[in-house]
């Protein structure tokens, strides 16, 4: 069984790739993966790719994840994707509650909480997103909204499952505009979940949690940014669609991994 570790890398491709620009970026991962071993690595194709991608990974310690799911695990939801469906698919990840689904499909933090529930009943392991937007930290409820998404959306999760549950906090307005939070300030949001999570969970299940940032990381600031002790890993859209940068930015986050120890 394999579990995950720092660095954790996960490239969240969005709405691009063809089955066969999907196969090419698959291959040329999981060509360049014997030198990554000691990240861990998760491709998050979209659903089209996900058989193609599923197949290409077949023996390889590259993961693959989804970019979402409905919260029910069958039924008449014309257009909706189930987590056991995404298992059988060959995913072990799934990503919950994008600031992009928030934003444009009307997620809140109720329908993400029973998101993460069913992820967890397929088996899947839910990377849950978090992050506030430009308004609110302006006016200085950065924090108070973070805790917010952390209570509502993670509502009947248990101490435990912190050793599946991956978090990504992904600053709105960071994410695609090429203005990446400086170390300094991602780190600060980061140290605040961790604190958050040993209130709530206690101080072994804050440990264990991966937290993620996310927001225009590339291989010219995964270094910097890697090396806080706070963030343990990134969620990549943009720079992950090109398997040089993404690969550049995993072999960065592995020698900051290695240089904080
Ligand atoms: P970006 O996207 O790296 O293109 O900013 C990050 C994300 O949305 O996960």
């Amino acid at each position: 069984m394999h579990h995950k570790k720092p660095p954790f890398i996960a490239g969240n491709w969005k709405m691009h790739m063809t089955i066969p620009e999907a196969r090419a970026l698959v291959s040329a991962v999981v060509k360049a993966s014997p030198g990554l071993a000691e990240a861990e690595i998760v491709l998050i194709p979209p659903f089209t790719a996900l058989a193609e991608a599923a197949r290409l990974l077949l023996d390889s310690p590259v993961q693959l994840g989804a970019q979402n799911l409905f919260y029910e695990d069958k039924g008449a939801y014309t257009g909706e994707i189930a987590g056991p469906m995404l298992a059988d698919a060959g995913c072990r990840y799934v990503l919950v509650g994008h600031s992009e689904r928030r934003q444009y499909f009307s997620e809140t933090d109720a329908s993400i909480n029973k998101k993460v529930l069913a992820a967890f009943r397929a088996g899947l392991k839910p990377i849950v997103c978090i992050g506030e937007t430009f308004e609110e930290r302006e006016d200085g409820r950065t924090i108070s909204r973070i805790e917010s998404q952390l209570r509502h959306g993670l509502v009947g999760v248990t101490a435990e499952a912190f050793a599946d549950i991956v978090l990504a906090y992904e600053p709105v307005w960071a994410i695609g505009t090429g203005k990446t939070a400086t170390a300094a300030q991602a780190e600060e949001v980061q140290a605040r979940i961790r604190d958050n999570l040993a209130e709530n969970y206690g101080k072994e299940a804050a440990a264990c949690a991966i937290i993620l940032y996310g927001g225009s990381v590339k291989p010219a600031n995964s270094y910097s940014l890697l090396r806080e002790k706070n963030i343990d890993g990134f969620l990549v859209g943009g720079a992950s669609l090109e398997a040089d940068s993404f690969i550049q930015i995993t072999k960065e986050a592995i020698k900051a991994y290695k240089e904080k120890q």
